[in-house]
């Protein structure tokens, strides 16, 4: 039997001083009383990413352990889920695709916060490693409420106010894509979706730079191709190696972000032959503003 969470000893030590925080000493399958639960949630809020060592999850526990931090939602990728665990889905660099051959996966990650084509993105993303490459294979993690903070002025006036319009696929990034991805794409509405390209935390009010580079089409008042440079661009001036952090996952560790205040990326950094394999959920969120 598990022991109950309020006899273990919790601990939570920063990473590094902009960025992440562990925690040691739990284990989300037994019971956890509240105040514990709300001791997470603020240490995930303050250190926009948590890294919870130690984990021994099925996909199911998995799925409960997501849902310490909130309602969860479904991924708008229905393919790749774990078996009856429809809140859970896998990550996976030996997918098929629906012809029956290995899935594409992409060779350039782009920076991004997950499913901003949709009206209501998640607040926080989890994922959590079922196989893992001998290295590589991590996930890299930017404060972005940091990087807004330290832009000098001019840029801060600059893209206060901006406004992106997401899709599913990015037409200036539809390279390298899976094919199944892009027939959705077709179905979408290009450009549909506008959200703020600076946006407010609803719990702290604190700013940051937000975006999918892959999926915004365009800032309004930009072209695709332009609007690509300037973000990118952005990242170079805004991005600091004090704000970012690399997570390199070890198995049982459960990675939890905050969508809100981070931008995050896949490293492809690894042998390819390898098996690598990550479970992902995703917890339910406010409109940005
Ligand atoms: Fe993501």
């Amino acid at each position: 039997m598990s022991m109950p969470a309020e006899n273990q000893t919790l601990r939570i030590s920063k990473i590094k001083a902009h960025i992440g925080a562990e925690v040691s000493g739990i284990d989300l399958r037994a019971p956890i009383d509240e105040a514990t639960r709300q001791r997470l949630y603020d240490a995930l809020v303050d250190n926009i990413a948590l890294v919870i060592r130690g984990q021994d999850l099925t996909a199911a526990q998995f799925q409960a352990a997501g849902e310490l931090f909130g309602e969860l939602m479904e991924d708008q990728n229905r393919r790749y889920l774990a078996p009856g665990v429809p809140l859970v889905s896998t990550l996976s660099n030996r997918h098929k695709d629906s012809q029956g051959k290995q899935a594409k996966v992409a060779k350039t990650a782009t920076w991004h916060t997950d499913h901003t084509n949709q009206e209501f993105p998640p607040k926080f993303t989890s994922l959590y490693p079922v196989a893992l490459p001998d290295g590589g294979g991590g996930t890299a993690l930017c404060n972005m409420r940091a990087a807004y903070e330290a832009l000098p002025e001019a840029w801060r006036q600059r893209i206060d106010g901006m406004q992106t319009a997401n899709t599913l696929i990015s037409s200036a990034r539809s390279d390298n894509v899976n094919p199944d991805i892009l027939r959705d794409q077709q179905d979408a509405e290009v450009g549909s979706m506008i959200q703020p390209l600076v946006r407010t935390h609803p719990e702290r009010g604190t700013k940051a730079i937000w975006f999918h580079q892959g999926k915004t089409e365009r800032i309004l008042g930009m072209e695709p191709e332009e609007t690509q440079d300037f973000l990118a661009e952005l990242l170079e001036v805004a991005m600091r190696p004090e704000f970012t952090y690399v997570h390199e996952y070890r198995l049982g560790d459960m990675l939890i972000l905050d969508n809100r205040s981070a931008m995050h990326k896949a490293g492809f950094d690894y042998d390819h032959s390898q098996h690598r394999m990550l479970y992902r959920l995703l917890v339910r969120g406010d409109k940005p503003y």
